[in-house]
């Protein structure tokens, strides 16, 4: 029996890494699947590899007034959804010192005041008994130099799981929280982080070394970590994180 048969789900950020996995995962267990992007062509090609069980609307989390158009969007393909992975995001770093006020509210308005309003909209729409996975980061919990207002913003969503789904309790709607460490995305490339090559090249060899288990997380098996809190097999769970980081946070390297 696949786990989420008949169910319907959306992804936001679903045209890459965690996000595309995640709608490739839940797709083999079953569902029909509505991915977000900020970029068309990028939806597009996603949903050529998804196939006939995903489309997709242009919702960028970092503008206020597209997430504001996102639950008409969404109804205009569902009447009714079932799971809400929120997981667009920006990883982007730098010293307090060197931080601009741009990129404090970058990083804020897509991780942070994005993933709220987007819940806000597609709260109307879930039916009761559904499920709200937010997608936050192991930076929640460990301290890394450059990392303050990254980290800060995966803090937010923690606390807003615990408090949302207290709030979400009557309608029997749970809301969890997965914290990877790192993965193997295109997040992980020079562009997106704002590094150069060679920056990148030693970021990832340093976070290694930090990993117990000697290497990145793949997308699809926090995809399926994922599809635990989105599934039946969670139904006594709510305002829970899971951690999924090699050992990273908890285990000291053999
Ligand atoms: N990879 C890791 O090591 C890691 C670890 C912990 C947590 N995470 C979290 O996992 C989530 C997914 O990241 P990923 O690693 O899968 O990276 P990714 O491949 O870059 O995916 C991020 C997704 O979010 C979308 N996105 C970014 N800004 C957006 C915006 N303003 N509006 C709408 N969509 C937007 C991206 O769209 P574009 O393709 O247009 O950029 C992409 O689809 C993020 O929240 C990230 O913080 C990642």
């Amino acid at each position: 029996m696949k786990k989420l048969q008949g169910k319907t789900a959306v992804i936001t950020g679903g045209n890459s890494g965690i996000g595309l996995a995640t709608a490739q995962e839940f797709i083999a267990q079953g569902a029909k699947v509505i991915i977000t992007g900020r970029n068309q062509k990028s939806i597009n090609e996603a949903l050529e590899t998804l196939g006939a069980d995903a489309k997709g609307v242009i919702a960028d989390s970092g503008d206020i007034n597209q997430v504001k158009q996102l639950g008409e969007k969404v109804k205009a393909i569902a009447e009714k959804i079932d799971i809400v992975f929120v997981n667009a995001g920006i990883g982007q770093f730098n010293s307090t010192e060197q931080m601009s006020e741009q990129m404090f509210d970058d990083i804020m308005n897509i991780n942070f005041k994005g993933a709220y309003f987007s819940i806000q909209q597609l709260l109307p729409l879930i039916n009761d008994g559904g499920s709200i996975i937010l997608n936050t980061s192991i930076n929640a919990h460990i301290g890394m130099a450059g990392a303050t207002v990254y980290a800060a913003s995966k803090a937010a969503l923690l606390s807003l799981a615990k408090n949302i789904s207290a709030e979400l309790l009557p309608r029997r709607i749970r809301v969890n929280s997965v914290s990877p460490g790192p993965v193997v995305t295109p997040l992980h490339t020079a562009d997106k982080l704002g590094l150069t090559q060679e920056q990148l090249e030693g970021m990832g060899s340093e976070l290694v070394k930090q990993i117990p288990m000697g290497r990145f997380g793949l997308a699809e098996e926090i995809a399926k970590t994922v599809t635990f809190f989105a599934s039946d097999d969670s139904t006594f769970i709510t305002g829970a994180e899971l951690i999924a980081d090699g050992g990273m946070a908890t285990l000291k390297g053999a």
